[in-house]
């Protein structure tokens, strides 16, 4: 009897067929794990498609909202090039300082600078050349203040993507402050006059969940 499909069975297939993890990203995994960092960064396929989109955008400068051990920082930080720069927000020490380890092994340190704090505080300290890209991927809470950050720091054309909005359905009928702040986040997307988002559902690996996506004009 063949085994019953499952979304998990179907990315360990994806990873195998399409690509997966290369050794600096499953020992950024594993040294995340080792170092007691929950197992929350994004699927292998997630990362690609991050990676794919900033590319085919021609992202020079990333801000990315939520590091944990870097794995998703290395996946976007490679499509930057080496002229490009990627910020990336933290709020507990450890976590950054095992992903600068992650990035260093990966040979992109020089380009992703890991700001440590409270995004809400760091943000603030960010000048410079706006964003091309942001990945929101931090405490679903303040999701909407991201978003509102993420346009401040935009240019016409920039490209905003919001995590894990979907919550396994949560997002309709939850009533938490995590859902609050995703909910707070799409509205954003529909009534903003600088956005045009679209969300989309997934299911992999990680469950059933989704992502945002909005271009700012
Ligand atoms: C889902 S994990 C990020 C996963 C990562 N993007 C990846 O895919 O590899 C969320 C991270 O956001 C961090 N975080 C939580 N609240 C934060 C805050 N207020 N400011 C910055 N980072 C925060 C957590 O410590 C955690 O490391």
């Amino acid at each position: 009897m063949s085994q019953q499909p499952n979304p998990a069975a179907v990315d360990d297939f994806l990873d195998a067929v399409v690509g997966g993890d290369d050794p600096d990203l499953t020992a950024a995994l594993a040294d995340s794990a080792a170092a007691g960092l929950p197992a929350i960064a994004v699927s292998a396929q997630q990362g690609r498609f991050l990676n794919l989109l900033a590319t085919a955008i021609g992202a020079r400068r990333i801000l990315e909202i939520g590091t944990l051990g870097g794995y998703s920082t290395i996946w976007l930080a490679r499509a930057v090039g080496a002229d490009g720069a990627v910020v990336t927000c933290e709020y507990e020490p450890r976590h950054a300082e095992v992903a600068r380890a992650n990035l260093a092994r990966a040979g992109l340190a020089d380009r992703v600078d890991v700001r440590v704090g409270p995004a809400l505080d760091t943000l603030g300290e960010l000048t410079g050349e706006p964003f091309d890209l942001f990945f929101i991927d931090a405490d679903k809470e303040n999701n909407g203040n991201y978003v509102q950050w993420a346009i401040r720091l935009a240019r016409p054309g920039s490209v905003i993507i919001v995590d894990n909005v979907i919550r396994d359905g949560e997002v309709t009928t939850g009533d938490s402050e995590a859902i609050r702040g995703t909910r707070a986040a799409l509205q954003l997307l529909g009534e903003h006059p600088r956005l045009t988002g679209a969300a989309l559902q997934t299911v992999g690996a990680k469950g059933w969940d989704g992502f945002a996506m909005a271009l700012v004009k």
